[in-house]
């Protein structure tokens, strides 16, 4: 049974209701889509998005935006600090403009820490109204990340130097069912970022 709501009026002729579907309910592929990478500092997300973004513009078919966990602080919340207040302000705004793209059948690929699984879930709901939802946990594990410390934050933050460190000695909630899960312990970025094109390509969205 097809559940039209008010978006196919009842006395429509089949084909008409068949029309009205397709254009109430679009593909996958002709959807907007968010790609939500989540995970701690260090873990690889910022790189997994750039590559994924440039992936998305060599197929040109949708217009793709980046928002970087960096970027978005610098420019859209600069004021804010890292409490989980703030944090959970910040990571609201960038599922904000990444459900305004996806309402306008763009992509909008998020690389934020969003260390809380509520606000995520919250996030998901908001966007999952207007199109495609995919969650990626970049679940490389902390003495990896530590390993790295290409920012030298976690040297700062072990010396007591920085206060409230994702995974240090602030929370990160890890997400139970995320679309996907890639520890970029022992593969290349550009092989991570073809099992999550493979993915969404199986799902329909590109
Ligand atoms: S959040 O939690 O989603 O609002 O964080 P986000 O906006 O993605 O910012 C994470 C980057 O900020 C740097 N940074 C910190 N991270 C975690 N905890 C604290 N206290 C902190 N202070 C600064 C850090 O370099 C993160 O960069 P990435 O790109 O994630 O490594």
């Amino acid at each position: 049974r097809i559940r039209t709501g008010r978006k196919v009026p009842l006395w429509a002729s089949f084909p008409e209701v068949i029309s009205a579907l397709r254009k109430a309910y679009p593909p996958p592929r002709k959807q907007g889509l968010t790609v939500f990478f989540t995970g701690l500092s260090g873990a690889g997300k910022s790189t997994l998005a750039k590559i994924l973004y440039a992936r998305f513009m060599e197929l040109g078919d949708r217009p793709v935006t980046l928002l970087d966990g960096d970027i978005v602080r610098q420019n859209l919340s600069r004021e804010l600090s890292f409490s989980k207040e703030h944090r959970d302000i910040n990571v609201r705004r960038i599922g904000f403009v990444a459900s305004e793209i996806t309402k306008n059948r763009g992509i909008a690929i998020c690389a934020p820490i969003a260390p809380y699984a509520s606000t995520r879930t919250e996030i998901r709901r908001r966007i999952e109204e207007y199109g495609g939802f995919a969650e990626v946990h970049v679940a490389t594990p902390i003495e990896e990340c530590e390993k790295r410390d290409r920012k030298g934050m976690y040297a700062k933050a072990r010396a007591g130097l920085i206060k409230g460190f994702t995974g240090v000695d602030d929370p990160y909630e890890p997400p139970e069912c995320p679309e996907l899960r890639i520890d970029t312990t022992h593969m290349t970025p550009n092989e991570a970022v073809k099992d999550i094109l493979l993915f969404l390509g199986e799902k329909g969205y590109i």
